[in-house]
């Protein structure tokens, strides 16, 4: 089954070719990241009508790429939310016209489903059950996940998400749209013991995490700095910054994950979501154990291995591949097809369950 996967739900056009046999047959994306950097961040009326421009050239691309026409095409999955209304509507728009033209189902995926699954794309890939830890720029969660569609949220941010916070910090230092990963590049060049920031909610005995606070503190850090030098933040205290930032919210990733793998004895840890493309928390994760809990005076018990997957670093951010792939999934499981609405603020409980259930 060949499934064409569409994702448009914010600022970033995807399309890919997913066949259920052959795996990944082609991938194709947009940024519209230049076209906002003048803006400061996503205008929603300019992200519509740029997907609307692309989709189609897209697709044809991936069909060259795939040595494929539109009559190989399975069936049609697309991003139903959540996102920008307008965004979603022009994914949502030309998938179902597609499907219709071509007789094939249309098949809504649930965006933070996409990125749940993204690791499952890599040459190595996780076997269930495993944690996943969502970091995007709007959502940063923990969640066990026992297949495809059975999800349980383990614990969520009560704030800004993570790569909300990496983005509005970036913003604070002067740093361009879209900051996050620029910052985390700056928190290479700097040091980890010039400044210290708190880690929110390190020690809350649940999944929760905070982030708001963090941002914060670092404006603080940054108005005394700036009353100190006329204004300005110098060049070296600004990467400073970025890397006590960065290392903060790593560490409370870090110590939530081992959290959740401790609570679920599941031994395996997948990452997905913008933030997933960060370097520190890559490395830390990647040396990550277990230390089951002893009590004071008893034998500290041997740490356990945990198995770390990432996704491949271009379906860590929005793409279509992880469109196509939670499609493919979805059609394996017979979901009807339909759906030509979208859902801009579609809850992930809609499609998790909660702890109790
Ligand atoms: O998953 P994603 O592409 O979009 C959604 O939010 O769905 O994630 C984007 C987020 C942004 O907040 C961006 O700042 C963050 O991921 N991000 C990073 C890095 N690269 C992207 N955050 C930290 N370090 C990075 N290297
Ligand atoms: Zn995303």
């Amino acid at each position: 089954m060949l499934v064409l996967g569409i994702e448009s739900s914010c600022d970033e056009t995807g399309v890919a070719l997913y066949d259920t046999e052959r795996g990944l047959l082609a991938h194709q994306l947009h940024t519209q990241m230049a076209m906002h950097a003048e803006y400061g961040g996503v205008v929603p009326e300019l992200a519509s009508r740029d997907h609307i421009r692309r989709l189609v050239p897209l697709t044809q691309g991936c069909l060259e790429e795939a040595g494929a026409g539109y009559t190989d095409i399975d069936a049609v999955a697309f991003t139903q939310g959540p996102g920008l209304g307008g965004a979603l509507l022009a994914g949502s728009s030309y998938a179902n016209a597609l499907a219709f033209a071509l007789g094939k189902p249309v098949i809504p995926v649930h965006h933070l489903e996409g990125h749940l699954l993204s690791p499952l794309l890599a040459d190595e890939k996780p076997e269930f059950p495993f944690v996943a830890l969502l970091v995007s720029g709007g959502h940063s969660q923990f969640m066990a996940v026992r297949g495809v569609g059975d999800y349980t949220l383990l614990g969520e941010s009560v704030d800004d998400a993570a790569g909300e916070a990496f983005d509005k910090t970036a913003k604070l230092l002067g740093l361009p749209y879209p900051g996050g990963a620029k910052l985390s590049q700056l928190a290479k060049l700097g040091s980890p013991d010039a400044f210290s920031f708190p880690r929110p909610m390190l020690h809350s005995d649940d999944l929760q995490m905070s982030f708001s606070g963090l941002k914060t503190a670092v404006l603080t850090a940054v108005q005394k700095v700036r009353a100190e030098n006329d204004g300005e933040i110098p060049e070296q205290t600004r990467n400073d910054i970025c890397r006590a930032f960065q290392d903060a919210v790593v560490d409370v990733l870090v110590a939530k994950a081992h959290k959740a793998l401790l609570d679920t004895g599941f031994r395996t840890l997948v990452v997905a979501g913008g933030v997933g493309a960060n370097w520190k928390l890559r490395e830390t994760l990647g040396r990550l154990k277990i230390q089951p809990p002893y009590a004071k005076g008893r034998a500290k018990p041997p740490a356990e291995a945990v198995k770390v997957y990432f996704p491949p670093m271009e379906y860590c951010t929005d793409n279509g591949a992880m469109i196509a792939f939670a499609g493919a999934m979805r059609l394996q499981q017979a979901q009807p097809s339909g759906g030509f609405n979208v859902k801009p603020r579609w809850p992930l409980t809609d499609i998790v369950k909660q702890p109790s259930q």
